[in-house]
């Protein structure tokens, strides 16, 4: 097959371990990164690189006129609104909605084949306990960063069935492993990691009542993802996918794991549910197994592996 693949946020976590097993597989490939908050040298060396902001329909438009990409796996994202409440909606739909169209107008000029958006579970809302969310459930984001993604994946509707660019909408569930960003608006298990290596204190928000263990969440490797981003690209899949296990944990249950890996006592804070925040999210993967896709990782597993990274980083 000859493809050309375009990767949006390539540098950053998710996009920047698919793009390197994408070079593993000899896929020609550029990256398109404003690298907010991704690094350059998480881009294998030899890939092209574009300092370019998804915003800037002029810059986009250069990049696509050179390289000309066949297909494109778009990652680029803004993920600080996460909460309701936040004043972050603004800033939300400008990268996430204006910036997909000017990818999506980019790719009708230049005549680009497949669109492979990433969007994320956030877009479903609080989960129902005891209930998977299935891809064909209602939208009812409850924050800026949701309600964007899932405008987002509205305007796709009309190519999703039979357009004229073929179209693939993954919808991660909370995604963990190596080079996760550990601030702020870094994952739970990157951010816990952290906090725990360096003896300080975990902060753990969600707790509605004395003994719960926080919030119910749907952790997926990254590893697991990128196969998944992999399939969507090079197989004729078409149509929305949940990304995920189908399993949930409590925020507890994630510390436990990493405090147990890196056998060290974790000091915990127990505070209440941020504004806007899911009680349980837990999605249904049953669909994306019919393509032959596997998530492969179970949480321990993942943690494991995780942590067996960040010993060779020290170890090197
Ligand atoms: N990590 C998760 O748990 C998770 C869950 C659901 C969905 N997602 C989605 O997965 C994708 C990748 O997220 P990630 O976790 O790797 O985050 P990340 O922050 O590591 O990656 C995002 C990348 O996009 C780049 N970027 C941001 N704004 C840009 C802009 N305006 N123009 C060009 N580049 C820009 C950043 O520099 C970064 O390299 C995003 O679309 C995110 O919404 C992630």
């Amino acid at each position: 097959m000859n493809i050309r693949v375009l990767v949006t946020g390539g540098a950053g976590f998710v996009g920047s371990w698919t793009v390197a097993e994408l070079v593993l597989r000899g896929v020609p490939l550029c990256v398109v990164d404003n690298f907010s908050s991704g690094l350059p040298e998480n881009v294998p060396a030899r890939v092209e690189v574009h300092d370019v902001d998804v915003r800037c329909q002029s810059e986009l438009r250069r990049v696509f006129e050179r390289f000309r990409p066949t297909h494109v796996l778009h990652a680029a994202s803004d993920v600080s609104g996460r909460l309701a409440g936040s004043s972050e909606i603004l800033h939300s739909a400008d990268i996430n909605v204006t910036g997909s169209l000017n990818v999506l107008k980019a790719m009708f000029e230049f005549g680009s084949r497949k669109l492979v958006f990433v969007s994320s579970a956030a877009v479903y809302g609080e989960v129902p306990e005891g209930q998977l969310a299935c891809e064909d459930w209602s939208l009812r984001p409850q924050s800026p960063y949701g309600a964007s993604k899932a405008a987002f994946e509205m305007l796709l509707l009309p190519l999703l069935s039979d357009g004229a660019i073929e179209t693939v909408v993954l919808r991660y569930a909370n995604v963990y492993g190596p080079r996760q960003p550990h601030g702020e608006n870094g994952g739970v298990v990157s951010r816990f990691f952290d906090l725990v290596i360096k003896n300080k204190t975990v902060p753990i928000y969600g707790r509605r009542a004395e003994g719960d263990g926080g919030c119910r969440r749907d952790y997926i490797a990254v590893q697991d993802v990128v196969d998944a981003n992999v399939l969507a690209l090079l197989s004729d899949a078409r149509g929305i996918y949940n990304v995920s296990t189908g399993r949930s944990h409590l925020t507890s249950d994630v510390l436990e794991l990493i405090a147990g890996t890196v056998a060290v006592e974790p000091r915990v804070q127990w505070l209440p549910p941020r504004d806007g925040e899911i009680k349980n999210s837990v999605q249904d993967c049953a669909k994306l197994q019919g393509c032959g896709w596997l998530p492969t990782h179970s949480l321990a597993q993942g943690i494991a592996r995780y942590a067996q990274s960040f010993q060779n980083q020290f170890a090197s």
